[in-house]
């Protein structure tokens, strides 16, 4: 991974509106063209309404244009390996591939790399509703 992944992981973290958790995170994917999207976690007061960084670096991704997503970094300040949870696996598996590669980060870099294939074996798989 070049370290740009990474830093824009970092730079979203910093934006993060995580006042109840005070866990901030932040999410870069980048895709086969080279087109980076990030995004940071959001909360709301009615806690269950919050969202995920992995999830809003989705959003911009998919405002974006989409595309094949090569790569994902993700990063929480407070976390050393910030696992993504089971909600945004299944969101990232509907873009990526089993191939697809995970960086868990701390804050000076990557710690872990994964699979999107290590981190969601045996997902719900949508061919059939297609
Ligand atoms: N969170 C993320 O943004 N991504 C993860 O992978 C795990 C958890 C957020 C949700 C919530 O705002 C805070 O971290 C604490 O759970």
């Amino acid at each position: 991974m070049s370290h740009d992944l990474f830093e824009a992981a970092k730079a979203a973290m910093a934006k993060a509106y995580a006042p109840y958790s005070k866990f901030p995170v932040g999410a870069a994917l980048r895709t086969e063209e080279g087109r980076v999207f990030a995004g940071a976690n959001i909360e709301v007061a009615a806690f269950p309404e919050g969202w995920c960084a992995e999830t809003t670096a989705l959003s911009h991704y998919i405002m974006g244009g989409g595309g094949k997503i090569t790569e994902i970094a993700v990063i929480a300040e407070r976390m050393a390996k910030c696992s993504p949870c089971g909600g945004c696996r299944q969101r990232l598996a509907e873009f990526c591939q089993p191939e697809t590669k995970v960086y868990l980060c701390d804050n000076s870099g990557v710690v872990e790399t994964m699979t999107m294939g290590d981190m969601l074996p045996y997902g719900f798989q949508a061919d059939i509703l297609k």
